[in-house]
């Protein structure tokens, strides 16, 4: 096949380009560092020429839901346009579980994002995943006033692998609209896998708990952002990840 990953370039993007290239699919990468700007649409024409899926890994780091909404859109749009016009006949769009429990922020952008997909004359799927792994790396990096805070939550992590895996297989099959979410397999606290994380990279001051203002904390910590009962459960544990980190 001929897959196209938007976003291929980034974290959850190289696992799957990773993933197609490993089973012997042609893979067209459209970001920025490849000469695509997605959002005016610069450099996009021609390149989903003879694609068979495009999958949707473009990301935007923000805790502003205009700037959230606006690249979502905008990405989006463009995307499906260039789709229909190239006679693409399947996009898939990766999301989160729990969304809509906090609305207002980073999460809006990826309201607006599932909105157009499932609203689009291009079929389409969306898989909506639970946090990867990563974001324990991601919420300690994230530091605070100059120190480095671990917020309170529960969240059920996945590895990158596993998601990338599923929306290659989803990728070769049909499109299939809202499918089954994908979770990790068990209950962490964020807190504690912060101060795990900070522990296997070799820092050692203390590393607070705090509690994320807003929505987004509230959903945090109540549980929102849990998977439901009917979610496919990856393998790799936080634990497995943690061990197999380079600094580890
Ligand atoms: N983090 C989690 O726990 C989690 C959980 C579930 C789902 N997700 C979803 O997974 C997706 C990927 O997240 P990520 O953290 O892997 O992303 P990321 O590492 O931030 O990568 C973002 C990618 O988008 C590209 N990009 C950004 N702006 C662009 C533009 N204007 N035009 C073209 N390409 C652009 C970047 O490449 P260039 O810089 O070269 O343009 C890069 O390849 C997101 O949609 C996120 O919502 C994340």
């Amino acid at each position: 096949m001929r897959l196209a990953v938007a976003g291929g370039t980034g974290m959850a993007g190289a696992h799957i380009t990773a993933v197609a290239h490993e089973r012997g699919h042609e893979v067209v990468v459209l970001s920025r560092s490849t000469g695509v700007e997605l959002l005016s649409g610069a450099g996009l024409q021609g390149r989903l020429e003879g694609v068979d899926a495009v999958i949707d890994a473009t990301n935007v780091t923000t805790a502003k839901p205009d700037v959230s909404v606006s690249f979502f859109a905008g990405a989006t749009k463009s995307l499906l346009r260039a789709e229909q016009l190239a006679g693409v006949r399947h996009h898939l769009a990766l999301t989160i579980v729990g969304a809509e429990a906090a609305p207002d922020g980073y999460y809006a952008g990826k309201l607006v994002q599932e909105r157009l997909v499932s609203t689009s004359d291009v079929p389409w799927t969306v898989l909506r995943t639970t946090q990867f792994h990563e974001y324990a790396a991601m919420m300690f990096h994230r530091s605070h006033a100059g120190a480095h805070v671990a917020p309170a939550g529960r969240v059920q992590p996945v590895a990158l692998h596993e998601v990338a895996e599923h929306l290659v297989d989803l990728a070769e099959g049909e499109a299939a609209g809202r499918t089954t979410d994908l979770a990790g397999p068990r209950e962490e606290s964020l807190a504690d896998m912060v101060r795990r994380y900070a522990r296997a990279i070799g820092y050692r001051r203390p590393v607070p708990i705090v509690h994320t203002p807003g929505t987004l904390g509230r959903a945090l910590r109540s549980g929102a952002l849990l998977p439901g009962t009917t979610a496919l459960r990856g393998v790799q544990t936080f634990s497995e990840w943690l061990d197999a980190l380079p600094d580890a």
